[in-house]
């Protein structure tokens, strides 16, 4: 019975609109809760979706009172180098003003803390939020709007037996698989349902979690419609059954809960998927060691959505089969191809390039401006989702057995590596000049030096 898994309901976080946001003077607060162990944004969990149109001025305080050095990252927004949240500058206390242009597609964006060393336990204990931009291009096609748009961010916790959540990594944790819990949260939540009528919903998914990869599905193999992936619309809508969604990626997806589903019920659930294997001793260890219950690349439950009977509004159009217009750099253009190697060593742990993180250090430097094809060589024996800030790029190619998937047929900056694939992506570093880093959204990856910067000259 669906219901003794399918406790709680969903809960949608409050949404900040430009209006609101220069209402309040007291913007983006994160504070401590004592008694959950968690950290929020607002007092809100998670953080409130800011919600803005392309062409406004962002403008926020962010004030951090949680004890500990911090500082907010926009991921996945173009924005100058030092609204980036680069970790050099993190605050520990006072305030940190955010003030720049959205001058980019819509899309589904998110924020989260991003100190060297602390972001994973951040992130874990509650900081991150949606940051949801609009244009003109998208409105014109009506997609489902309000009650019948739901940004939903799934995240995996452990929780103690007085039901807190708590982040204790142990080593193999933090040098191999990353930090895995066992309780599946979408939007706070562990395993919600939400009552939904009988027609077409625009779900914005976020994999928040530190480290699990889910193979978005619904239980009865029914199929949807993926619309947009990291940086906004697909140019054409994809059918799917299944969908790979790494830490840090997003995708847009359309369901029609009027179609196929039995039970008045449509469970959404993480599908079995494998992890090719490395070989090696490495891919012993990963395997042995540190794997939360359910394992990775198993079947689970996420949410169930219970469908009723009555449609209180059916003005939904037809979906058109050109969705954006979208101009990929071309390859013929790239001035150069850099190569960045993920590698794992026993003293080391995962390096990019074999080095760790040093604050300061420029590890790629790039002309401002230039068209460039990089490629993430994984020689290591776990997954990397590899995150480029300040940009949007196109994957071009996968090697190995995995062909691309839907999201990745549009603008992306974030792309799964597994182990022993090699994926070159074409990408355009039109941002102002300034540091910027990019590293492994698997976030104890990234804790323990995962992570590089790349200067725009
Ligand atoms: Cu979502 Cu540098 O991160
Ligand atoms: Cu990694």
């Amino acid at each position: 019975n669906n219901s003794d898994i399918y406790r709680y309901p969903l809960q949608l976080p409050d949404t900040l609109n430009s209006d609101q946001l220069r209402a309040s003077r007291d913007n983006l607060t994160i504070a401590e809760q004592y008694t959950l162990e968690a950290l929020q944004f607002n007092g809100s969990l998670p953080g409130p979706t800011i919600r803005m149109k392309r062409g406004e001025q962002f403008q926020v305080q962010f004030h951090n009172d949680i004890g500990q050095e911090s500082i907010i990252h926009w991921h996945g927004m173009i924005v100058p180098p030092d609204m980036d949240g680069h970790p050099k500058d993190v605050i520990s206390e006072g305030s940190y003003s955010y003030d720049f242009k959205i001058n980019q597609r819509a899309g589904t964006y998110w924020y989260h803390p991003h100190p060297h060393r602390i972001t994973g336990p951040q992130v874990y204990r509650g900081l991150a939020g949606f940051f949801i931009v609009t244009d003109d291009e998208e409105e014109a096609l009506n997609l489902p709007s309000g009650d019948y748009e739901l940004p939903l961010v799934i995240q995996d916790r452990k929780i103690d037996d007085s039901g807190n959540i708590y982040y204790d990594p142990s080593m193999p944790e933090r040098m191999m698989t990353g930090y895995l819990g066992e309780h599946i949260l979408v939007n706070g939540v562990p395993n919600p349902y939400h009552e939904v009528q009988p027609r077409p919903y625009r779900l914005r998914l976020l994999n928040g979690s530190n480290a699990r990869i889910y193979n978005i599905a619904f239980r009865d193999d029914n199929s949807f419609t993926v619309i947009g992936s990291d940086g906004g619309l697909l140019p054409q809508p994809v059918e799917t059954t299944e969908l790979l969604l790494a830490p840090g990626e997003r995708a847009d997806i359309l369901v029609d809960f009027s179609n196929g589903f039995s039970n008045n019920s449509a469970e959404l659930i993480s599908k079995t998927f494998s992890v090719p294997s490395n070989g090696g001793m490495m891919g012993n260890m990963s395997q042995m060691m540190g794997q939360g219950s359910p394992e990775q690349g198993s079947e689970f439950p996420l949410m169930e959505f219970r469908i009723g009977n009555e449609i209180n509004s059916s003005n939904f159009v037809d979906l058109p089969q050109q969705l954006s217009e979208v101009n990929f750099p071309i390859e013929d253009n790239a001035v150069r191809t850099r190569s960045i190697e993920l590698n794992m060593e026993m003293m080391t742990g995962h390096t990019i390039n074999g080095r760790l993180f040093e604050m300061l250090r420029v590890d790629e430097k790039i002309t401002q401006g230039d068209t460039e094809i990089w490629e993430f060589i994984n020689n290591s024996a776990v997954p990397h989702p590899m995150h480029i800030h300040a940009v949007q790029f196109k994957v071009l190619s996968r090697n190995g057995n995995r062909d691309l998937i839907p999201t990745e047929t549009g603008w992306k900056d974030t792309v799964l590596v597994m182990p022993g694939e090699r994926v070159r992506v074409i990408v355009t570093f039109d941002a102002l000049k300034g540091l910027y880093v990019f590293h492994c959204h698997n976030l104890e990856h990234e804790d323990a030096g995962m992570m590089a910067n790349l200067e725009i000259t």
